[in-house]
């Protein structure tokens, strides 16, 4: 670097020296183009161009209702700001790096086009409330979208539960059969978890939901302006209460990244199990072709490749998480530029959500169970034992004394390759001599499944009961 820096800061100069900046007044040389670019932030921070012109329009609106901005000036940024946000919209809008961000892009372009007028748009103001209230709108509406795919993602889960209410699994502990589900039941887990996953999301939302502007560069300003009027046209439930956090903090954008995560340690079990269900070995559904892949060398194989790459892709999300915590982790108050880093994670994260849950309500949606599989399955495992045990205690057994003489018969059942309702009464009464004929009823898959009947239990009329209440949620 040393030994070519005069070459470099000639280049940059040259390059340079036609066009000065909003903020190059005090400065005696241009910026240099590496670092032009190094800081410029346009490239990413456009997507938030709707957004910031929403804001100058209230921000604008409330000078003038303050008295501090002139009517025909309004109507002029008014305008301006409506032919900009249509030259944006329909991709003619010329994005230039000398004008750094978002922000000074449209500002710049507003003054050449209205003059003047567009140099007071920026009265009382600093981009750094600025940018924190565009990212805020920004998020709020990605929330909206996000909150509205995970309830089709649910959705698409009660309609298969619905269908599934009485088709019977093997639910697994330690990944080995346990006892019988109902492939509903197992459904209405996930159900629960992005419920939960909703209820986080409208947190941060209420939390974010306050107003920045006015906040200006840090502390404010010495304009009478009223803030109050900017939060309630823009949809804000009040304003930030201190200038300096207004300005500074991106906890939000964390809690935003964090509620984000969840939903894809909760997309990653599912998907995880999709990948095991459809190996052949489980054969437990199939999944349409739309949503599989061939090999390029083995005719024969259709891979679960959405699964597996949602799978993979919570990992970027994640890292985003930690990327936001490590870009706001001891940084001094108020405003500083790291605070730029934030954006590109942010947009990410709600591109990698919103893809992958639009895939999945679709993917959900399109998969068919093959319940003879999972029936089979079911009744290798031994997975009624427990039901027998149950069946003794009720007879008066302790249930130590019982789970003895299950594991027994269990033993037994193996030895000679059959499950334990296949055995003969006279077999099973080796282990217990309370043991009748009627214990055939809870031996069987539909007895053990019905038997769990009480508020959320996999009975199938329990289940049908929680899809019920789940569709009213949903609704309400
Ligand atoms: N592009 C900047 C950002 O994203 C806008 C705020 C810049 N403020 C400043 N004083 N440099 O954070």
């Amino acid at each position: 670097m040393a030994a070519n820096s005069s070459a470099v800061k000639k280049t940059a100069r040259k390059q340079t020296a036609t066009k000065a900046t909003a903020w190059s007044g005090r400065f005696a040389e241009p910026v240099s183009e590496r670092v032009k670019r190094y800081t410029a932030s346009v490239g990413f921070d456009q997507r938030m161009a709707q957004q910031d012109i929403r804001g100058s329009l209230a921000h604008s609106r409330m000078l003038h209702q303050c008295g501090i901005l002139s009517r025909p000036d309004l109507r002029k940024i008014e305008s301006g700001l409506a032919s900009i946000s249509r030259e944006i919209a329909s991709g003619q809008f010329q994005w230039s790096l000398d004008a750094e961000d978002v922000h000074l892009n449209i500002e710049r372009r507003l003054t050449s086009l209205i003059g003047d007028a567009g140099k007071r748009l920026h009265t009382g103001r600093s981009r750094n409330d600025q940018v924190a209230t565009d990212i805020r709108l920004w998020l709020r509406d990605e929330i909206d979208t996000i909150e509205a795919l995970l309830a089709d993602l649910q959705r698409s889960l009660l309609a298969q539960a619905e269908k599934h209410a009485d088709t019977i699994m093997p639910g697994f502990t330690h990944l080995q059969v346990a006892q019988p589900v109902t492939f509903g039941h197992h459904l209405l887990a996930y159900l629960e978890m992005f419920e939960r996953d909703r209820s986080r999301l409208a947190d941060c939302r209420k939390r974010l939901n306050v107003l920045p502007l006015g906040a200006a560069a840090l502390a404010g300003t010495s304009f009478p302006i009223r803030r109050e009027l900017v939060a309630r046209e823009l949809g804000f439930d009040g304003v930030a209460r201190n200038s300096l956090d207004a300005v500074s903090d991106r906890d939000f954008a964390i809690e935003f990244c964090a509620a984000a995560a969840l939903v894809m340690v909760h997309l990653s079990r599912l998907c995880e199990e999709l990948v095991l269900w459809v190996n052949p070995r489980f054969a437990f559904i199939t999944l349409p072709d739309r949503f599989c892949t061939g090999s390029s060398i083995m005719p024969q194989k259709k891979n679960p490749d959405v699964p597996e790459l949602a799978r993979g892709k919570s990992g970027r999300v994640f890292g985003h998480l930690m990327g936001l915590l490590a870009l706001m982790k001891g940084q001094p108050l108020a405003y500083n530029k790291d605070n730029q880093e934030d954006k590109e994670p942010l947009f990410d994260t709600a591109d990698t959500l919103r893809d992958t849950l639009a895939i999945f309500a679709e993917l959900v949606a399109g998969l068919s169970a093959n319940p003879a599989a999972m029936r089979q399955a079911a009744l290798e495992g031994f997975a009624t034992a427990t039901d027998l045990a149950d069946y003794l205690v009720k007879k008066g057994l302790a249930f130590r004394d019982a789970h003895e003489a299950v594991a027994l018969a269990v033993k037994h059942a193996e030895k000679a390759g059959v499950d334990l309702s296949e055995l003969p009464l006279a077999d099973l009464q080796q282990f217990s001599p309370v043991i009748a004929k009627d214990v055939y009823r809870v031996l069987t898959l539909e007895g053990s499944v019905s038997a769990r009947r009480h508020t959320g239990g996999t009975a199938p009329v329990q289940v049908r009961a929680a899809i019920v209440a789940a569709r009213k949620r949903l609704q309400g």
